[in-house]
């Protein structure tokens, strides 16, 4: 059985869950992977945010992330993070390995256009746990979240296009080049080129393996990912 799109049911039972004012009251649910938690940001994931995001070698590769990062400006970026939950505008989770789940080692994200039923996919790690394919493995829960549970037609995610990792893993996740836009961005005192990828549901469906639970309502309990079979990890497209 493949993973269907989210019954009415199941987007009314993510919406049952709003004060009369219209925000959500749950928080997000942790998405559990073979090595990680994904859990809900918390104020004092500040410091390890400062420290992580502000590392010059990730933050040559935000947009909008300063180096140094000072503590209070990511205080407030982590507030403003978790309230985008609360209002419907996407979910940011901090990436923790299972045994330390305290321990934020990145975050990765979810920025929805609700009436497009679109989000933009976002991310970062600490270079200390680079190479591990902890990215892959935390983007994959979040993109297989976003569309089982959130109700999306398409995730897309636009990458500097001198970012061989985050490109690579774009790819690993199956998504789909789908061109560039030249000299999109100013950082660092030039223009860059960004490269945009996209996946719709239709195409996750195809290839992501059906979880034996899947879900259909919001819930504090653990989420499980799939792990792909070398089966749907062939059938991925190559987009280099
Ligand atoms: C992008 C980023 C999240 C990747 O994290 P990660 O945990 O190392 O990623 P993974 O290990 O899952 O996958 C990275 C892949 O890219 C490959 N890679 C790394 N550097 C590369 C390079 N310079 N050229 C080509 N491939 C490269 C790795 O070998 C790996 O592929 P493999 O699994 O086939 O060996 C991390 O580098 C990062 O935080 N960068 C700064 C912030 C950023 O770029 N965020 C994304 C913005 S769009």
């Amino acid at each position: 059985m493949r993973p269907t799109a989210p019954s009415a049911s199941a987007i009314a039972g993510l919406v049952s869950g709003r004060s009369p004012g219209g925000a959500r009251t749950q928080a997000p649910p942790d998405l559990v992977t073979e090595r990680l938690v994904l859990r809900e940001l918390r104020v004092s994931d500040a410091a390890a945010v400062a420290a992580g995001a502000g590392d010059r070698r990730v933050a040559a590769y935000l947009i909008q992330v300063p180096s140094p990062y000072p503590i209070a400006l990511a205080r407030r970026w982590v507030a403003h993070r978790i309230e985008w939950w609360h209002h419907g505008r996407g979910v940011t989770f901090a990436v923790t390995l299972s045994h330390e789940p305290d321990v934020l080692l990145g975050t990765v994200s979810l920025r929805r256009y609700a009436r497009d039923r679109r989000a933009e996919l976002g991310y970062w790690l600490a270079q200390p746990v680079w190479g591990r394919g902890l990215a892959t493995e935390a983007a994959r829960a979040v993109v297989d979240f976003g569309f089982r549970s959130l109700g999306l037609v398409r995730i897309y995610a636009q990458v500097l296009a001198d970012n061989r990792a985050s490109l690579h893993v774009l790819d690993k996740l199956g998504m789909v080049n789908e061109g560039v836009k030249r000299q999109h961005v100013h950082k660092a005192r030039r223009l860059h080129d960004v490269v945009l990828y996209g996946l719709l549901r239709d195409e996750w469906s195809r290839r992501c393996r059906p979880s034996a639970n899947p879900i259909t309502t919001p819930t504090a309990a653990p989420i499980r990912t799939p792990v792909p079979s070398p089966a749907a990890a062939t059938g991925r497209r190559s987009t280099g």
